[in-house]
């Protein structure tokens, strides 16, 4: 497929014809890729099942993960959803356009392709105003996951997106890196409490505020993002690091139980770089000491390490970096990046933990 790329960093007489040949494209049933305020999506018309079949294809993607539809305006919600909620209308005056997707019930024109089978549909309106005017050019809401190739980190840069998915998109809208870094918060109102499956940059608390109600982490997750390591599932730093000698039973899969995931994305690896990742744990001095001893020991043996250490309270930060530094390290060909664990009482901390256990594949060496 030959992949045009469009650049805009704003809505120009240009950037606006650029948006109506996208816009033509998503109605005829291409793939578009383009900047939210979160990380880059893969956008197609969501309801025209092959449209978002085709995303499928293009990112690797298993189809049983649904995908988040996004809007431009309330009215287009109404199509989607049976009835809007009290709590809904809250949250959307409140988070919308921003980092926040509900989960909620569907009406049965959203085809069964975009929601992976679900009889739920997740929507979020992005707060980025060249998203925002694609779907409004478009006339239909935009089933988008994160512009990656299933299992890399998510795309935050322009060029993450084109090293991606160059001939696997028709159009990529390249612009300014994403303000956010992480991709929202997604919160399940289907049920009795509201329940976040993913946690972002909107925190569970401020939900709870906007709502005058608890909102809690769905359990599976939270096991996700923190990890409380016993003693068989420290890394024998003496030994090479090993892949397979640390995961938590918890990797990959919530679903040990046997019971659906609420969120099916979660049971996937996520995030993975191509250098092999592990996380170190402890205090800041002692986590900075074992960093070096670490890494000469690797160098030493030939190997290029790389590090991922962000300033101890420094948590939107670290969300916005995150995944470009994983990119970035990447393409510099280290064969082991050491991450810093952040304090996961601090609900972006918890959020960007939750992503960086997925990446190293729940390796965590206890200091
Ligand atoms: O910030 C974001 O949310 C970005 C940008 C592009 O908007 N999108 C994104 O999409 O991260 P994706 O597909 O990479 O992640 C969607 C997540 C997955 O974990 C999926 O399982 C969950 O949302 N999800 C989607 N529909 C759902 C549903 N009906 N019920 C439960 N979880 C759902
Ligand atoms: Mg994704």
């Amino acid at each position: 497929m030959n992949t045009r790329v469009f650049e805009i960093t704003e809505i120009d007489d240009r950037a606006k014809e650029e948006l109506k040949e996208a816009a033509k494209v998503l109605r005829n049933g291409g793939l578009v890729a383009f900047p939210t305020e979160t990380v880059y999506g893969l956008g197609a018309d969501a309801l025209n099942p092959d449209a978002v079949q085709a995303i499928y294809l293009a990112k690797g993607r298993p189809s049983d993960n649904p995908i988040i539809v996004h809007i431009a305006d309330l009215s287009t919600l109404e199509m989607l959803v049976p009835a809007i909620s009290t709590d809904v209308k809250i949250l959307a005056e409140r988070f919308w356009p921003g980092p926040l997707t509900m989960v909620l019930q569907k009406v049965p024109q959203v085809p069964d392709v975009t929601t992976g089978g679900l009889p739920t549909v997740a929507v979020r309106m992005p707060d980025n105003s060249i998203a925002l005017e694609l779907i409004r050019q478009c006339g239909c809401p935009i089933a988008a996951p994160s512009a990656n190739i299933s299992g890399r980190p998510s795309p935050t840069r322009g060029d993450h997106v084109v090293q991606d998915l160059m001939g696997k998109a028709d159009i990529i809208i390249k612009s300014f890196d994403c303000r956010v870094g992480i991709e929202s918060t997604v919160l399940d109102l289907t049920g009795p409490v509201p329940t976040v499956l993913r946690p972002g940059i909107l925190t569970p608390e401020q939900l709870g505020q906007a709502l005058g109600k608890e909102v809690v982490i769905d359990p599976g997750v939270l096991a996700q993002s923190k990890v409380d390591p016993g003693p068989d599932s420290r890394i024998n730093n003496d030994s090479c690091i090993n892949r397979n000698s640390n995961s938590n039973s918890n990797s990959n899969n919530n679903n040990d139980d046997g019971a659906p995931p609420k969120s099916p994305g979660m049971k996937y690896t996520h995030y993975a770089p191509k250098a092999e990742m592990v996380i170190l744990r402890g205090a800041r001095a002692d986590v900075e000491r074992e960093m070096e001893k670490i890494r000469a020991e690797r160098e030493q043996a030939g190997g290029k390490v790389g590090v991922v250490l962000f300033g101890e309270k420094a948590f939107e930060r670290a969300a916005h970096d995150f995944f470009a530094m994983l990119r970035d390290l990447d393409d510099q060909g280290v064969d082991l990046i050491l991450a810093g664990a952040l304090n996961d009482e601090d609900s972006i901390g918890l959020a960007v933990m939750n992503r960086m256990l997925k990446a190293a594949g729940y390796k965590v060496i206890d200091i």
